[in-house]
């Protein structure tokens, strides 16, 4: 089994990727650790703990950044995207667990690393902000860490909050500067490939009248997300299954194919957020280049419902 930390901002399809983290033995689910992004971090946390109950798991969830890096808090959230409490609006029951207390998300990976060296995957999707810090803190970690899987980017595909740029990315350029630049392993799982894993909408129905409480909640929180993908992208048919794609990668990573590149994060002016990819073989971050589509949605498919 191999150890995860998952870096999230939940949430619909954070919640989709806890989920299918939490169904799969190929992975050990070692702690979930919030960040700012789609919602305030406090509502982050407060779903992922609810979500987490609702799937009957028992791990962590240690609250982290509620800020960019250097630019303040985040003027607008993705509550369009999201619903207005994160989850499409769906009332889960007041976790019953609460955050783990007295420790920030930075503190908590800088442990867990030193704790497996070589060992610890982390799986980001939502803004890098907390793995920034951990690096800004301690870089002796840098080298500690097995990989870094990351949703976000968009390297040879237009962004989707602005032109040029990825939500997670866009949402702090500086820290996914300081990480992609740190020398870590890292794999970034962006728009290149995440765009093209689309749920149909047919697949929700089903979900949402499964006897299962998890799946049914689960079917009914992608039904709004797949409406707000309707409304962005008319005739799509479908959402695209961002961050639960990361965590495909981590289960299986012939889903997807990399080259390796240099990446710059535009921090400047009306391109802020973009990714612009160098190829060059001695580069750390291997970036998805295509992806199997439908065996990565079957197999996501098989583990959720
Ligand atoms: C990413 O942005 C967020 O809205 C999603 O959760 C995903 O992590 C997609 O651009
Ligand atoms: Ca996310």
């Amino acid at each position: 089994m191999k150890p995860i930390i998952l870096d999230v901002d939940t949430g619909v399809d954070d919640a989709l990727a806890i989920a299918y983290a939490v169904h799969s033995p190929e992975l050990s689910l070692i702690g979930v650790t919030t960040c700012f992004g789609n919602i305030p971090v406090a509502d982050a946390s407060r779903n992922s703990l609810a979500v987490l109950e609702v799937l009957g798991a028992d791990v962590p969830v240690i609250q982290g950044a509620a800020e960019t890096l250097v630019r303040g808090e985040k003027s607008r959230y993705s509550r369009h995207v999201h619903g207005e409490n994160g989850i499409g609006n769906v009332e889960l029951a007041q976790p019953i667990k609460s955050i783990l207390p007295e420790m920030h998300a930075v503190d908590y990976l800088i442990e867990q690393i030193y704790k497996i060296p070589h060992e610890l995957t982390i799986v980001a999707v939502g803004p890098l902000t907390n793995i920034a810090l951990a690096i800004q803190k301690d870089a002796n970690i840098i080298p500690l860490i097995k990989e870094i899987i990351i949703m976000g980017g968009a390297v040879n595909v237009p962004g989707n909050v602005t032109p040029y740029g990825e939500a997670n990315i866009v949402a702090d350029p500086e820290a996914a500067a300081i990480v992609f630049s740190s020398g870590a392993n890292v794999i970034l799982v962006g728009l290149d490939v995440t765009l093209q894993t689309l749920l149909p909408r047919a697949e929700i129905k089903e979900w949402q009248q499964s006897n299962e409480q998890a799946t049914a909640l689960l079917g009914k929180m992608t039904d709004f997300y797949i409406g707000a993908y309707e409304q962005l992208y008319p005739g799509i048919g479908g959402c695209a299954l961002h961050d639960p794609l990361a965590i495909g990668v981590a289960i299986n990573s012939s889903f997807v194919t990399t080259e390796r590149m240099d990446i710059t994060v535009v921090t400047e002016g009306e391109k802020t957020g973009q990714t612009i990819g160098v190829p060059s073989p001695s580069a750390t971050v291997q970036v998805c280049v295509t992806v199997d589509h439908v065996a990565f949605v079957q197999h996501f498919l098989e583990r959720i419902s």
